[in-house]
């Protein structure tokens, strides 16, 4: 699986997003260490804070079909029919839904396109993150 293919799959799953309220479609890909690719959308509701990020639907998927070890997350996102400017950066929820299974080491993509993006590890995202080591303490 290169960057290519799971930033596509990321691009693929962003078509499905429920964004009737802010109309910024999310895509994310979440490459297993075992090599699968489980993809999630943003989805919204007419209540608002019941939203669910595109990464956290991904790691919901990950995790319902037992994989909890990953490698890589791409995200892609961007307002409907627009390319965005800047790369949609995972928000502070869903860095640390993500540092519970990836730590500090996971790589995260964020893409304008399959040619353009940049790579960053989640420890970079999100420094000194809160996670199951801290509670073995
Ligand atoms: N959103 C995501 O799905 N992931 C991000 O990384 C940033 C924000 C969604 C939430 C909401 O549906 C829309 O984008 C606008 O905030």
């Amino acid at each position: 699986m290169t960057d290519q293919e799971l930033i596509r799959a990321a691009f693929a799953v962003r078509e499905k997003a429920y964004t009737p309220y802010s109309h910024f479609k999310v895509g994310a890909a979440l490459l297993t260490k075992s090599g699968k690719v489980f993809t999630g959308c943003n989805i919204e509701n007419a209540s608002f804070s019941p939203t669910i990020c595109a990464e956290r639907a991904a790691l919901a998927q990950a995790v319902s079909a037992g994989e909890r070890t990953f490698d890589t997350i791409a995200i892609v996102g961007s307002l409907e029919g627009q390319v965005n400017s800047l790369p949609t950066s995972p928000c502070g929820v869903c860095r640390q839904a993500l540092f519970e299974f990836g730590g500090p080491g996971l790589r995260v993509i964020l893409a304008r396109s399959e040619q353009d993006y940049q790579e960053f590890t989640l420890g970079q995202l999100l420094p000194l993150g809160f996670g199951p080591a801290n509670l073995a303490e």
